[in-house]
């Protein structure tokens, strides 16, 4: 919270949006400590060298994220860390950082009510070097549906609340549960888009996605089916909200080929 809150002052974009919840630990609620290449594909974007949000890597080229992280504006400071699974530089040997050439917002995201097509791209200016630390992650097919009712992962780093500037966050991990339509639309009513998002969580709550995991990876038996995108506040009283990848398939395949 607080370096979001951070980098967005230095960046003046003072946002006050669902996608930032104000719970006292901002992290993925419950989650477990990642071992070293445990999810070679995540990466941290940093604006300013400070962690912003979560991405994936999905092919050496391409980063995938939501569009609510990408300031068009900041381009030039926005870097990406990967291979490791500390946000702090130089905490894992394998951490890498590559910049960031071009930027792709979808042409139809929505930065308000139901925040559709909260989906991004960034272009590497240098593909990254595969290695056991760092791979990319396969997509659902064109058209695929995307499983409910099944578990998924979540992966995102959080911060605790005390100074974050001085303490190491290592990745962490959650299992929840993809819920249906019908489900996501008693909990969030109008702002659901049956095109647009996924939403995943616990029944009961205390478990998914907050601050600081935005456009991170939702992924099922190593596919990426989730890009976080908004939560109720406090963070996982209600299923956190993605973008369903799927939906977005086309997209991606005309924008990087992949
Ligand atoms: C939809 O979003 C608005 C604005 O954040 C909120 O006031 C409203 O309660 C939400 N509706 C549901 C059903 O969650
Ligand atoms: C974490 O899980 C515990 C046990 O299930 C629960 O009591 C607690 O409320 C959860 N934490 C949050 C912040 O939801």
């Amino acid at each position: 919270m607080r370096v979001i809150a951070l980098t967005r002052i230095i960046l003046g974009v003072l946002l006050i949006n669902p996608y930032f919840c104000q719970g006292s630990v901002v992290r993925i609620v419950n989650g477990t400590d990642a071992s070293a290449g445990q999810f070679p594909y995540v990466v941290s974007l940093r604006y300013f060298q400070l962690h912003e949000c979560g991405g994936s890597i999905i092919g050496a080229s391409w980063i995938l994220t939501a569009a609510h992280c990408i300031y068009s504006d900041y381009v030039n400071v926005l870097t990406i860390l990967y291979g490791s699974i500390n946000l702090r530089n130089g905490e894992s040997p394998e951490a890498n950082t590559a910049e960031v050439a071009i930027a792709y917002i979808h042409e139809n995201y929505v930065a308000s009510g139901r925040y559709e097509n909260d989906i991004g791209l960034l272009y590497l200016r240098q593909p990254i070097q595969f290695s056991r630390y760092a791979q990319p992650i396969p997509l659902p097919a064109l058209g695929a549906k995307t499983p409910s009712q099944e578990d998924a992962t979540l992966v995102g780093w959080g911060y605790p609340q005390s100074d974050v500037m001085q303490v190491m966050e290592v990745l962490q991990f959650v299992t929840l549960t993809i819920f249906t339509d019908d489900v996501c639309m008693n909990y969030h009513g109008e702002n659901y888009s049956t095109i647009s998002h996924i939403c995943a969580g616990t029944t009961g709550g205390g478990k998914g996605q907050c601050s600081g995991d935005s456009g991170g990876p939702l992924t099922v038996d190593d596919i990426q089916y989730g890009i976080v995108s908004w939560s109720d506040k406090p963070c996982a009283t209600t299923p956190g909200v993605l973008t369903r990848v799927a939906s977005f398939r086309e997209w991606i395949y005309v924008t990087t080929g992949i």
